[in-house]
């Protein structure tokens, strides 16, 4: 009949339709990710050539020069160049010939910067001058993660669609370090987005942990981590917004700070989750011992360079009267902070590092956090996806992910619903932190709000806590575990980064020093751990067979005052030297 002639066209028609669509859809996105391939090879060309060079360079130095600067500290180094006893062209030279080095072990690096050089040279014959009055950190090579804006090189944060992202200016954190005299002189590696810590994307590839390869160097400033960690570089600039310069620091085995968020600029950092502004991404340093991350933020925060660039930057100089050496203070310590327990190991060497500062001459007393650490976990997954996932899943969109960075999607595309499904069954479970990654997402506008009332009721509370028992600072774990597998932080919930993802949320700046290592008692010890919840249990099955791996704690202390944690990481450093341990 002529009714199902007219229903057979429009089925037909239909179908025409979307056979052409999906075919469309399909070669627009094959042109794309040609065209992100082709780049691919472009990136990693520029990159292996500037590694070649580097080798090259590398070969200039003679023998006893190299082994020279090789032997020194940062406080070493900073001195010989300060009097001349080595130049900047040299040192540069040799710490291009280390990150290769490392690169080679790690596939930490992203580019090697050439105009390092012409930089250190010009240096150099400044320096012939004898009215040229020496910056503080005249001719320290400082490396730098790629996500952080330097004039003329890539900042794709791992991202295929942002490959050929040149910015025009360097971030003002990396301007005020060149005024100070350092020289940025390589970009390291991150993960797709920086929203992980673990560190693979599609241009790059993997880095892996200096330590044992088979193991993250964590991240998001991943190969900065493995890049210290292996000795590639004597300081770095990476960024943190849940523990990103503080969980590679950890899992590699070397020292990093989160500055107060609003005293470094954040005003070039193009890409913003719904956490920001209560969340802020924070550049800070990374390097090899503490005294060389106090005289980074000592030449920072030495006048109001930053505060002028950026006026939405609080202007607080360095506040040495808060740092002078000597001062004894109240610390509450915790091994745990009753939501998640970190593995055997990474609470023993609190307990130590109770100890050591005790050595000191400061108070240590135990401090509980109440409900403060799943509380402010729960604020902060309200706030984290309070747009359903749609920015992240924009910059994910036509971008080829490797498999272990798939979940990073799939989470966001799976309806809501279902998510509060599987928390109820956590709950079920008594698995409490799984069920609070599942259900605290927020559906509306009230959602969010309420999650946000949560973090700052959590301030409120722990600073009125700090401040009736008469607390300075805080000593905690870094991290649950030692460094984990590569695939464990893309497959179990995030939760798994409240221990630094909290002083994100309080806004408290916070330092991470190296103190000791997984043990053979550790691993014996790890078999009785209590695996409650789903995360634990990937952790404890996980993480076996890791005595070496770097162990580290964590200082904190209330917003602004930087100073404090800055004091205690050197006061660490310095009684674990009293103990003997080389560092
Ligand atoms: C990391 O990414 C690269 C490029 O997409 C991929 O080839 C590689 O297999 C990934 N590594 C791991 C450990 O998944
Ligand atoms: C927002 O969503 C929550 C459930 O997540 C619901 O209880 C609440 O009534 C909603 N508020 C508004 C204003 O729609």
């Amino acid at each position: 009949s002529h009714a199902d002639c007219n229903c057979l066209t429009w089925t037909i028609s239909i179908l025409a339709l979307a056979v052409v669509y999906t075919v469309i859809q399909y070669r627009k996105s094959s042109k794309i990710k040609a065209h992100y391939a082709a780049r691919t090879k472009v990136a990693l060309r520029e990159r292996d050539q500037s590694i070649e060079w580097a080798r090259k360079e590398t070969m200039l130095v003679s023998e006893d020069e190299r082994k020279k600067i090789e032997a020194m500290d940062f406080r070493q180094l900073r001195d010989a160049l300060q009097a001349g006893d080595v130049t900047a062209e040299s040192v540069l030279q040799v710490y291009c010939g280390l990150a290769v080095k490392s690169h080679e072990k790690t596939n930490c690096i992203t580019k090697i910067i050439k105009e390092a050089l012409s930089d250190a040279r010009e240096l150099d014959q400044k320096a012939k001058d004898h009215s040229y009055k020496k910056p503080p950190l005249f001719g320290i090579p400082l490396s730098v993660k790629e996500q952080i804006e330097l004039a003329g090189h890539r900042n794709t944060w791992g991202l295929a669609k942002q490959i050929d992202n040149i910015p025009k200016e360097d971030s003002y954190q990396v301007m005020k370090l060149r005024e100070e005299g350092m020289i940025p002189f390589c970009q390291t590696n991150i993960p797709v987005t920086c929203m992980t810590y673990t560190c693979n994307n599609s241009i790059y590839g993997t880095s892996t942990n200096p330590h044992n390869s088979r193991r993250t160097c964590g991240g998001s400033s991943g190969g900065e981590g493995a890049l210290l960690g292996s000795g590639g570089s004597i300081c770095g600039l990476g960024s943190d917004l849940g523990g990103s310069v503080r969980i590679p620091a950890a899992y590699c085995g070397c020292c990093a700070f989160k500055p107060s968020p609003t005293r470094c600029s954040t005003a070039q950092i193009p890409f913003a989750i719904p956490m920001r502004p209560i969340i802020t991404l924070t550049e800070g340093p990374m390097a090899q011992d503490s005294y060389a991350i106090v005289e980074m933020m000592r030449a920072m925060w030495s006048d109001t360079y930053i505060s002028n660039k950026d006026p939405l930057t609080v202007p607080i100089d360095f506040r040495e009267e808060l740092f002078k050496e000597g001062k004894k203070f109240r610390i509450g310590y915790y091994d745990t902070d009753g939501y998640i327990d970190p593995l055997p190991g990474n609470r023993r060497v609190v307990r130590e590092a109770v100890d050591l500062l005790k050595s000191k001459g400061h108070d240590l007393v135990p401090f509980s956090l109440g409900d403060i650490a799943a509380e402010s976990c729960r604020g902060v997954f309200a706030i984290a996806l309070a747009d359903g996932g749609a920015k992240v899943l924009d910059r994910l969109k036509n971008e080829p992910l490797a498999r272990m960075m798939m979940p990073l999607k799939l989470v966001l595309y799976v309806p809501m619903i279902f998510g509060k499904v599987a928390g109820w069954i956590m709950k079920l479970y008594g698995d409490s932190p799984t069920a609070d990654f599942f259900m605290c997402p927020s559906k509306n506008a009230s959602d969010v709000q309420a999650g946000i009332d949560k973090i700052y009721d959590c301030r409120k509370n722990l600073c009125q806590k700090m401040k009736e028992n008469d607390i300075d600072l805080l000593l905690c774990p870094t991290t649950l575990s030692p460094a984990p597998p590569h695939s464990l932080p893309t497959t179990t919930p995030m939760t798994a980064m409240h221990s630094t993802m909290i002083w994100n949320a309080m806004d408290f700046p916070a330092g991470v020093v190296t103190t000791g290592s997984w043990t053979e008692k550790d691993e014996t010890e790890l078999e009785s751990y209590p695996a409650h919840g789903i995360l634990e249990r990937a952790l404890k099955k996980r993480c076996k067979n890791s005595v070496g791996l770097p162990l580290s704690v964590q200082i904190v202390a209330p917003s602004f005052r930087d100073e404090l944690v800055l004091r205690v990481m050197v006061d660490l450093h310095e009684a674990m030297k009293e103990r003997g341990d080389a560092v």
